[in-house]
């Protein structure tokens, strides 16, 4: 049984009080969806909408929901409940601490309310589905309570919990009100797992910086149980995406149609893809001010490339979220003031949601990714590109997302908050010669292949399956 915030779906009411349906955007859910689809189960989270439950799940979806192979719960909460738990603590508090940033001022001690209720409430959920020997496996930032609310609720089964984003150094996380009890709550779970090495010791930190009894290396007793009855332990489960979907995608008719099409549009310039969602963490100004710096640098880039820039949008009602769209559509506003004319537009900026189909088709025929996230838990944009790409594109990756621990040999790697190096680097991928782009990507496409996220569940379940037990 696997539990998150958002459910693979997005339901809304439209004017005609019908229902639409469009698939959620982001990580989780493209890491999860096929990992689901293959092995079955039930898929607890949000439908989307608020106070939107499980029968209007079931109205809006009807016979698809039957045709998928595994179920869906969708967890009702009331509309002032859920912006507080998900505008308010989990986005303005736990997620820019998180990844290193101060939380906003704007929050109060009915956001810490919310949060622990709408924890409360996907626990009552899941311990009514959930048989004795199900290993339950929750999801992400939203969710670090719902352990500690099962076990108060008499749940004695297996829970496991993987967190997407950075966990960070005790300096930050401190930054965070509560903070000592989501840690404490964290250890309520068997298996906590993280992105990469690096953010799992900042967790054993924050672990021993709250005098938890009995921590040997990652292994803890839970607060709550007597410590010869059970430990929880931690590790570290870089994610990835369904290798074959990407690769294979990408060379349906359709998206070589396409792809085709766009390579005309392009008419000989060469493609730098950007493809984010709105984030202050994805270090889109930082982008910009790197691709504006190699405009200065190199005067044969002039003319010659294009940035597209795709921003999905995201948590549009979080005021930081809003101020950086607008940072982002200024600075692109300048460079195309700056560099660009009546020919040649030199950050082909879209502020919307593609199909798979026309993601795909712009991997493929990509000379370049620029994808350079001040700080992130994976990003798969990156093994995105890599899987879908025809070859010798070349990828040009922050050294501070999780995807430079499989990927950092591959690529380019950058410092975002350094233009020069952006700069440097943009004019490096453009110039390099055929066969070192191809011989790179090869490299890069095996790592993706490899590791790719039926062995990630495969590896958590494992982990997961052998916790828990008495010891
Ligand atoms: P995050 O989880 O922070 O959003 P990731 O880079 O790990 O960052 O994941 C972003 C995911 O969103 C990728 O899987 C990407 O394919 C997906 N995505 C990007 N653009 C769109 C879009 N227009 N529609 C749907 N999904 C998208
Ligand atoms: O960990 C990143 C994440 O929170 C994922 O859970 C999710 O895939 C993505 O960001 C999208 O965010 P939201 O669910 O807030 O739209």
């Amino acid at each position: 049984m696997v539990a998150s915030n958002r459910l693979p779906v997005i339901l809304k009411r439209e004017a005609d009080a019908t229902w639409s349906v469009e698939p959620a955007a982001g990580g989780l859910v493209t890491a999860m969806e096929p990992a689901m689809r293959r092995r079955g189960g039930i898929w607890v989270g949000w439908s989307g909408s608020p106070e939107v439950g499980q029968r209007e799940l079931e109205r809006a979806l009807g016979s698809e929901l039957e045709e998928r192979p595994y179920e869906m719960r969708a967890v009702g909460v009331e509309e002032v409940v859920h912006r507080r738990f998900y505008e308010g603590f989990s986005n303005q508090v736990l997620w820019p601490v998180l990844h290193g940033f101060p939380p906003s001022s704007a929050t109060d001690s009915h956001d810490w309310e919310s949060y622990r209720d709408v924890n409360r409430r996907f626990a009552r959920v899941l311990a009514r589905v959930a048989g004795p020997t199900d290993l339950l496996w929750v999801h992400d930032y939203h969710l670090m309570l719902v352990a500690e609310e099962l076990r108060a609720l008499g749940m004695e089964g297996r829970i496991a919990f993987f967190l997407h984003t950075p966990f960070p150094r005790l300096p930050e996380l401190k930054k965070a009100p509560h903070h000592q009890a989501l840690v404490r709550g964290l250890l309520s779970y068997d298996l906590v797992g993280f992105q990469t090495p690096r953010h799992e010791s900042n967790f054993l930190e924050a672990v021993d910086a709250i005098g938890v009894r009995a921590v040997e290396g990652n292994r803890w007793a839970p607060p709550e149980a007597p410590p010869a009855r059970r430990r929880g332990r931690s590790g570290h489960f870089p994610i990835s995406i369904d290798f074959d979907e990407f690769a294979k995608g990408a060379e349906s008719p359709r998206v070589l149609d396409r792809s085709t099409r766009l390579l005309r549009e392009l008419d000989g310039r060469a493609l730098i893809l950007g493809v984010d969602r709105l984030d202050y963490t994805k270090g889109l100004p930082e982008k910009l001010h790197g691709f504006n710096r190699a405009l200065r640098r190199f005067p044969e880039l002039r003319g010659n490339v294009v940035l597209r820039q795709l921003v999905v949008p995201s948590r549009e009602a979080v005021p930081a979220y809003a101020e950086t769209k607008a940072r982002i559509e200024a600075l692109v506003s300048e460079i195309n003031r700056q560099w660009g004319g009546e020919a040649w537009t030199p950050v082909d900026y879209r502020y919307e949601r593609w199909e798979r189909e026309e993601l795909l088709a712009h991997y493929r025929i990509a000379d370049a990714a620029l994808v350079t996230p001040v700080n992130d838990g994976m990003n798969l944009v990156a093994k995105e590109f890599c899987a879908a790409n025809a070859g010798s594109g070349v990828l040009i990756l922050s050294a501070f997302a999780g995807a430079a621990g499989d990927l950092g040999h591959s690529a380019l790697l950058v410092d975002p908050g350094d233009g020069e190096g952006l700069a440097h680097a943009i004019g490096t991928a453009c110039a390099m010669p055929r066969a070192e782009r191809t011989s790179r990507m090869t490299t890069a496409r095996r790592s993706v292949r490899h590791r790719d996220v039926h062995r990630w569940v495969s590896g958590f379940l494992e982990a997961g399956g052998r916790v828990g037990a008495p010891q």
